[in-house]
């Protein structure tokens, strides 16, 4: 801190004012007592001259400390001044410093809730989006970043957002309206549709925000309820033809093949698999449902998966045979348990075998092997990584699948050949379930097939540990 100059004329000025007293006294002795003018003078500038001395630190002190306050005011870092020790100069600094301190803690607080504030901001889930009073942005948050492709900071909402209906909301808002919102679809960088509500945020002394525009993206809920909508309208679908077949029936039965013996057992007979497949259809929504339920919890138990293969063949063979066909079973002898509900994985043995059997051409053989595995699949979550793995693999000679189907054999009722799979009495959910029982065994599920050769679908699961 550099030493104020405090001003001579000002010291003189104050010295002579308080001078005034004494003049007042030596006049009157002056003039009463005969004092000579002289000595009056002289004694008159004695006072002065100890006046001057008494108030020039207290001058001099006042200026330190004006000094002092000011650099402090101007964000200074400057140590107190050294002070007329016990004077009222040093109580008002040792004040001033308390103040200071006061005032330090205070701005550390703010600017620790300001950085919380930007961790909030920055981490909330739903992209956030600061406007200015002229539209311009002036700060997102990271899942905006990630909505957009890039910061549109400084630029117009208009340069990310072109929805009318956001801009315009946006101007309402921007003029002094109420809040608004409303739904969009954002056609780039990828397909979505986004909740969009945008509100005033009051002047603020350290941002040029005034308005806030919070997204919501709908996509997965609006694809959960397509998923839904679609599923209610193909197990619907999927009901509704043998249902319409059975009436059909049942009209003719009681009209005109009412006395027909040879009509009624073929009708019958047809009425009977249409009556099954329901049964299958709904057997087969039920497990489904049941599978998905306790999706989330993973199964306690350990479950010997060659003695499934066994059963498994054994129980296909028959329809195996009836196509000609051979079930070809290989298990390592050094095959561990696995962690697994046993009637679970027997459906997948059981859904996979029937595909492959159904699939495969006439004649060929269908072969099951199940073995220590290999390398995982980029699919394999942390569970299979985590230790020793087994995989089984059902492949046929069949007509094999183009690629383009591959990604969605295993949603529900998806069928590469539709009226194939009716005519051979599939419900279209046999892969869905095998899809959910790998799922809530930590396992994953791998297809590969060649058009015009075959297929191969290899189950990959955790052995039990221990
Ligand atoms: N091994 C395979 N070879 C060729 N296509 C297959 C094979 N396995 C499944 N697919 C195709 O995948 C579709 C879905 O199979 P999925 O097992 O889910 O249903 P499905 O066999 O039609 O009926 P379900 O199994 O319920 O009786 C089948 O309709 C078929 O088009
Ligand atoms: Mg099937």
């Amino acid at each position: 801190m550099t030493t104020p100059a405090f001003a001579t004329p000002r010291l003189l000025r104050r010295a002579l004012v308080l001078s005034l007293p004494t003049v007042a006294v030596l006049a009157v002795m002056v003039l009463s007592y005969g004092l000579h003018v002289l000595v009056a003078a002289g004694l008159w500038l004695l006072a002065f001259a100890a006046i001057a001395l008494l108030i020039r630190r207290t001058l001099r002190d006042a200026a330190h400390l004006a000094l002092w306050a000011r650099n402090l005011a101007a964000g200074g870092e400057a140590t107190p001044p050294r002070l007329v020790p016990d004077s009222a100069a040093e109580e008002i600094a040792s004040s001033v410093a308390q103040l200071r301190h006061a005032w330090h803690d205070r701005q550390a607080a703010l600017a620790a809730l300001a950085r919380w504030n930007d961790g909030l901001f920055e981490t909330l889930p739903d992209p956030l989006v600061l406007l200015d009073r002229d539209r311009r942005v002036v700060r997102v948050n990271r899942a905006a970043l990630g909505l957009f492709g890039r910061d549109p900071s400084d630029r117009d909402l208009a340069a990310v957002l072109r929805t009318p209906a956001v801009l315009a909301a946006a101007d309402s808002v921007l003029a002094g309206g109420p809040a608004e919102g409303g739904e969009f679809d954002l056609p780039v960088p990828a397909e979505r549709s986004l909740r969009f509500s945008i509100e005033s945020l009051g002047p603020s002394p350290a941002s040029s925000a005034v308005a806030v525009l919070v997204l919501t993206d709908l996509t997965a809920i609006k694809r959960m309820e397509r998923m839904r909508a679609d599923f209610v309208a193909n197990a619907s679908h999927e009901l509704r033809t043998p249902l319409a077949t059975l009436l059909g029936f049942i009209d003719t039965l009681r009209g005109p093949a009412r006395d027909d013996p040879e009509a009624r057992d073929r009708f019958l007979g047809i009425m009977h698999d249409q009556g099954s497949r329901m049964a299958r259809l709904i057997e087969d929504l039920l497990s489904l449902s049941r599978i998905e339920q306790d999706e989330h919890t993973p199964p306690a138990g350990t479950a010997d998966l060659g003695r499934i293969v066994k059963d498994g063949a054994d129980a296909l063979t028959p329809l195996a045979a009836a196509r000609s066909m051979s079930i070809d079973v290989g298990i390592d002898p050094r095959i561990p348990l696995v962690a697994g509900q046993a009637d679970q994985l027997a459906q997948v043995v059981q859904n996979l075998l029937d595909n492959a059997v159904k699939y495969g051409r006439q004649g060929t053989a269908v072969t099951i092997r199940l073995e220590i595995a290999g390398p995982l699949p980029d699919q394999a979550g942390p569970a299979l990584r985590a230790g020793p793995a087994v995989v089984l693999r059902v492949e046929d000679c069949g007509d094999g699948i183009a690629p383009e189907h591959l990604p969605r054999l295993t949603e529900r009722f998806y069928r590469v050949d539709s009226a194939r799979s009716r005519s051979l009495g599939g419900t279209g959910l046999g892969l869905a379930i095998v899809k959910h029982i790998v799922g809530r065994h930590r396992g994953a599920l791998a297809i590969q097939s060649i058009p015009g050769r075959g297929s191969a679908f290899s189950v990959f699961l955790p052995a039990a540990a221990g």
